[in-house]
């Protein structure tokens, strides 16, 4: 019996697949994409619809003319510095997984310091807490933490509404929209009620920080996710009065800050009303979060039954 012909023209793998990896990490190389062969993998694994471990190269696998012709594409797209998660349209962040694109910001592994700070802040996990996240982009910042606390509720509210649009779908994606709604809205504007917990990772980079930054991030990250105005603090002058306002005489917020900004941000804060209870490092080593509690609460003895009384320091 003769085999029917395969459609379209499929090329054997093994050494083939070991070849179009190779061009194309050269090609990303030479485009001055940091960590080309990686991407290629993962551009091709996406091309495949497979995950980049499960890759087979060395299986006898053929590549069709439809993925050959997709892989080039998006070869092509990384080239021109196009992010790999705009490519997927995924990013992991808390061990979960996200739809991002152009309208979020892609979620940092620096930014689990802050639902880190916050999860050590907590004592009792399974109590009823109110969430209020500001600026909340894909929303991983609240989902991760309404993840981790399962009679949590959470408000995130986000200037865009396409922001706020793939937060609600994330949402629904990890089984949270129960728990949780997004709404478009400026900061804390028009917000009334009080919240036990506020997160905020506010835009920070100042402008010329930003043209510094990579073409991944200038050109296809949100500016509205970046920019924090001439010296990167506009937000924070508009946050700490309004976090003031929104937080629970006994509650907290933390708030994510760009490198060297720390005492400046304590003290806008302290203007506010805010004292400093904690900080917490990113991984390297770069004073990344702020916790922030009522100043006139740290002369009461009690605070509430969930939320940690201690403000130790973390040693940064
Ligand atoms: C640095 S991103 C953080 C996104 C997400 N929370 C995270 O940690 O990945 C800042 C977010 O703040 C939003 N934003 C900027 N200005 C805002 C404003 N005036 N009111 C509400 N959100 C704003 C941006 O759209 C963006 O989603």
């Amino acid at each position: 019996m003769t085999a029917a012909p395969r459609a379209p023209a499929a090329a054997p793998l093994g050494a083939e697949l070991h070849d179009r990896l190779r061009d194309a990490a050269e090609r990303l190389r030479a485009a001055g994409v940091a960590t080309p062969r990686l991407d290629a993998e993962l551009l091709l694994a996406h091309a495949l619809q497979t995950r980049r471990e499960r890759l087979p190269i060395d299986a006898a696998r053929s590549l069709t003319a439809a993925e050959a012709t997709a892989f080039a594409a998006l070869i092509a797209r990384r080239a021109r510095r196009e992010p790999v998660s705009h490519l997927l349209g995924r990013r992991e962040f808390w061990s979960l997984d996200f739809a991002v694109g152009p309208a979020v910001l892609d979620p940092r592994p620096d930014s689990e310091t802050l639902v880190e700070t916050v999860l050590r802040r907590i004592v009792d996990r399974a109590a009823a807490l109110s969430l209020l996240d500001l600026g909340t982009g894909s929303g991983c910042l609240i989902l991760a933490l309404l993840h981790e606390l399962p009679n949590a509720t959470g408000l995130g509210r986000d200037r865009s509404g396409d922001a706020v649009a793939v937060a609600a779908g994330n949402a629904a994606a990890l089984g949270l929209a129960g728990r949780c709604r997004f709404e478009a809205g400026d900061w804390g504007d028009g917000l009334a009620g009080r919240f036990d917990i506020i997160v905020a990772n506010p835009p920070y980079l100042t402008r010329r920080e930003i043209d510094e930054t990579a073409p991944e991030v200038k050109d296809f990250e949100p500016h509205l996710a970046l920019d924090g105005g001439i010296d990167g603090l506009d937000a924070y002058r508009r946050l700490a009065p309004e976090i003031a306002r929104l937080l629970g005489a006994e509650g907290f917020a933390a708030v994510e800050i760009g490198q060297g900004q720390g005492d400046v941000v304590r003290a806008l804060f302290a203007a506010a009303g805010l004292e400093a209870r904690d900080r917490a490092a990113d991984l390297g080593g770069i004073e990344r979060c702020l916790v922030f509690g009522h100043a006139a609460e740290a002369a009461k003895t009690g605070a509430g039954p969930q939320i940690a009384q201690q403000s130790g320091r973390v040693p940064i």
